[in-house]
């Protein structure tokens, strides 16, 4: 959200945020309550996750109010079930479910009614209270994000079904006969020198926090992410295969889950395959590459000569303006239009490079935003003078694990959970996540 935040349009996100939630729950109630992948929750228990974060944040946390049902707190709590143990739990069934969404959704939308969402600017607090929950909508932009982000993760569980996964509801893959227009130059040089990192715009988390200046080396960055064929030109000169590529333990990761190729693909008669949401086609050339671990993506890049940007280089280059202007976005300060980048699961993957050009920045980058999240070389810690706020478990608990952080969202991300500053974090082995990479190099 750019402008100051108004209950129109509070109102207007939590009815969209719902309609995508409801819609990717769509399945055979069979299907709602499985495991489809260890890595994953059944799909149910994402669906009242949803419905007990916002109960937690907004009636209660917000607004001083008691539980609806004290047993849910400890069987959606993230931290007290590995998603491997929950099937096993007395989950909510899928009508249970709903009905428990909608009670909580009601009280949620008649608090907003009430709301003053004036204040100025969020002040990170811990514990957090009612009032630094209340001002500019905090509580519920964390509300907004978190159900998107899960979203997100309901769509790599549908992917994880293979053959069986039905396409991103209301989604249309990339029209083929849409122009490109491909950035002039395949690498872009920064000169370096001081830059601004974060952001403390009303709804960023506490891990964007606070803004502060870095100084960069000069550093060249592709202007488009790597794409199939790229990837493609790796595999077929046995990137897989040299072990002087890759790291130690990614090397050792690659013996152990024998890896080939991206995930998802298949070697068929006339070349590569890849199977997207239950379909299997040609892999498309021009696509980023998507689907690869953060290992995966460290072999590549040495194998191109290069290196993973660094988190501080990937936002500088995201972010940065005219004169220096720290911007939310490569293209300026605007919410994305489906002009500017590939989000919100309005395709089912990836836009080929060169689809949107009115989302470059000023030095000519493109797709930072959408279409694939980007493994940088970071590790996921702290920025200076970072404060917990308003909880610890979203991310204070993850800093210094074994975490990469990734940047700019995947066009599975919605709008209104990515911009600049936004920093994704996983494991350096996960797949499942729509990430694929971009290069960069230092300065010689
Ligand atoms: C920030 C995407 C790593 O999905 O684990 C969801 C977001 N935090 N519920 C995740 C999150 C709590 C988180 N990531
Ligand atoms: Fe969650």
């Amino acid at each position: 959200m750019s402008a100051a935040v108004d209950h129109d349009t509070i109102r207007a996100e939590l009815a969209r945020a719902r309609a995508r939630t409801l819609a990717l729950l769509d399945l055979p109630p069979a299907d709602q309550v499985a495991q489809h992948s260890p890595l994953m929750s059944p799909p149910v228990w994402d669906l009242a996750h949803i419905g007990s974060y916002e109960e937690l944040w907004l009636l209660r946390a917000l607004d001083g109010r008691r539980p609806i049902d004290p047993s849910l707190d400890d069987l959606y709590d993230a931290f007290r079930h590995p998603r491997s143990d929950r099937p096993a739990l007395p989950l909510l069934g899928p009508d249970e479910a709903r009905t428990y969404l909608e009670q909580v959704r009601a009280a949620a939308l008649e608090l907003l009614d009430r709301l003053d969402l004036t204040g100025g600017p969020v002040e990170h607090e811990e514990p957090p209270s009612a009032e630094a929950l209340r001002r500019e909508g905090y509580a519920y932009g964390l509300v907004l994000q978190h159900e998107h982000q899960h979203d997100e993760t309901l769509l790599a569980t549908r992917q994880l079904m293979g053959e069986r996964a039905a396409p991103p509801p209301g989604s249309r893959a990339w029209p083929s006969t849409a122009p490109t227009s491909p950035p002039p130059s395949p690498e872009v040089r920064f000169a370096g020198g001081a830059t601004t990192i974060g952001s403390e715009d009303p709804w960023t988390y506490d891990n964007e926090r606070p803004v502060h200046a870095v100084e960069l080396d000069a550093f060249w960055i592709d202007a488009a992410p790597t794409t199939n064929a790229d990837w493609q030109a790796f595999m077929a000169d046995d990137g897989y295969d040299t072990a002087g590529l890759w790291s130690e333990v990614g090397w050792s990761w690659r013996q152990t889950e024998e890896l080939e190729h991206p995930a998802f693909w298949r070697h068929a008669d006339g070349g590569w395959e890849r199977l997207r949401f239950g379909s299997w086609a040609p892999v498309e050339p021009t696509e980023p590459v998507v689907h690869i671990c953060f290992h995966e993506a460290e072999a590549f890049a040495r194998w191109a000569g290069k290196r993973l940007p660094t988190e501080h280089e990937w936002e500088h280059t995201a972010t940065v303006g005219p004169g220096g202007a720290k911007r939310r976005f490569p293209w300026g300060d605007d919410d994305p239009t489906t002009e500017h980048a590939n989000l919100g699961q309005r395709h089912d993957g990836p836009a080929p490079v060169g689809a949107l050009p009115m989302g470059a920045s000023p030095a000519g980058v493109h797709q930072l935003i959408g279409d694939v999240w980007e493994w940088t070389s970071s590790d996921f810690l702290p920025w200076p003078g970072y404060r917990s706020f308003p909880y610890p478990e979203y991310s204070q608990v993850f800093f210094g694990g074994d975490y990469k952080v990734l940047r700019g969202g995947s066009w599975a991300t919605d709008p209104v959970a990515i911009r600049g500053t936004f920093r994704n974090w996983d494991h350096p082995i996960r797949r499942q996540i729509f990430a694929g990479v971009r290069l960069a190099r230092d300065d010689a």
